[in-house]
């Protein structure tokens, strides 16, 4: 019945990790997927997150399905997050607002929503992407191509412009919203503004992927670009995740938002969306999005969530440097500045798939074979050891 089902490639960033985990050298150092690891090399538990998870426990009562959409609380605590609580566009109704399965599923839903509703639209990814955006569209049979984003260890934004301008009307443009996956270099704040422009002007369908809000500058300066659509008068769609900036990967907390011209036009795309969801999950998943709820209810927790997404994002920002340092040091004539100038958690290193092999192979150091690093992976105590690594397989 089954001979026929071909094995599965695996995926080059989850297999990877599990690779990771089965590997039984002591020192090995993770440095593949996109999880914050603290300076004892775990996982945090969040103190924010802890204690809204006690309330969360303490209320419990019984636990129907949630409607399609996601919790009430939880919905409107998001759109608070990322639009303001007291925005015009918000406020006049015109914003739809989904609980996701984490952002994938809100990425999901929306591909669904996508094929259904723009059939002759393609999605336009960055060159490169996070490695499951092509997937998942295609996977709902949705057409993706490429503009041009990061050339000789730099952003191509000239290249970027030059192909979305020619781009049909209606197409969709995939944009990290901040902490581009996987190169780490981001839009300045005129190039924003001038690709709003040229998005509003074409009649393109930005959608923002939102998934390391905090990484960047901070949890409020990483909507720049949110803000910018909001500007324009949208419309626009936005993806975002609570997994890397409340660290509860495996809760599959995030959201889809949908900007809309009108607030008639919010309700039409709110009920497709749960057409969408009934069809493949149904509901979301309670608890999680009910801890995400109440840490972002609570004003104590919530600047308590603050203070601890900035302490991560600048222990990150000193792994970098220190790095960088070493490195620096360890291969004299080689620039490692990107080290400094790439944001949030990722660094692509210009390494090729053989010396990725390499660190992996001879030093039990893990990337993604695009080169891609997850810096956060680093502490005090294996910065050295990464250091003499690269150091070894760029000799
Ligand atoms: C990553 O890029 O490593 C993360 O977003 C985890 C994932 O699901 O790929």
């Amino acid at each position: 019945m089954f001979a026929h089902i071909p094995p599965y490639a695996g995926d080059p960033i989850l297999s990877l990790n599990e690779a990771f985990q089965k590997d039984p050298r002591a020192g090995k150092v993770n440095l593949s997927i996109g999880i914050y690891f603290d300076e004892n090399g775990k996982i945090p538990a969040l103190e924010s997150v802890r204690k809204a998870e006690r309330l969360v426990v303490e209320a419990a009562g019984a636990r129907p399905y949630l409607p399609m959409e996601g919790a009430a609380n939880f919905r409107s605590a998001v759109q608070n997050l990322l639009f303001g609580a007291d925005h015009p566009t918000l406020k006049a109704g015109r914003i739809a607002t989904i609980q996701g399965v984490g952002s994938s599923g809100g990425l999901k839903v929306a591909a669904d929503f996508i094929k259904a509703h723009f059939p002759a639209s393609k999605v336009y990814l960055s060159n490169p992407t996070w490695d499951n955006h092509r997937a998942v569209f295609e996977g709902s049979g949705v057409e993706t191509t490429t503009y041009p984003y990061y050339q000789d260890g730099q952003l191509d934004f000239a290249g970027m412009m030059d192909a979305l301008s020619k781009a049909p009307a209606r197409s969709v443009v995939l944009l990290h919203a901040c902490c581009h996956n996987p190169t780490g270099v981001d839009l300045s704040a005129a190039q924003w503004t001038e690709l709003v422009k040229l998005l509003n002007e074409r009649e393109l369908l930005p959608f923002l992927d939102l998934a390391y809000q905090g990484y960047g500058d901070g949890l409020n300066e990483d909507l720049f670009a949110v803000r910018e659509l909001l500007a324009a008068g949208g419309p626009f769609l936005l993806a975002n995740s609570f997994s890397k900036n409340m660290s509860v990967y495996g809760e599959r907390c995030g959201a889809l938002s949908v900007v809309c011209p009108t607030a008639d036009e919010a309700e039409r795309v709110l009920g497709q969306l749960k057409f969408m969801i009934r069809r493949n999950y149904s509901n979301p998943p309670t608890f999680g999005g009910q801890v995400v709820a109440t840490v972002l209810n609570t004003p104590e927790l919530n600047s308590l969530w603050h203070a601890e997404v900035d302490a991560m994002r600048t222990r990150i920002q000193a792994m970098r440097k220190a790095l960088h340092e070493v490195l620096s040091a360890k291969v004299p004539g080689r620039n490692f500045d990107y080290f400094l100038t790439q944001r949030g958690m990722f660094s692509y290193t210009g390494l090729s798939p053989d010396q990725v092999d390499a660190l992996k192979n001879d030093h039990a150091v893990y990337l993604v074979r695009s080169g891609r690093m997850c810096v956060a992976g680093l502490n005090s105590k294996n910065v050295e050891v990464v250091a003499n690594a690269m150091a070894a397989v760029l000799a």
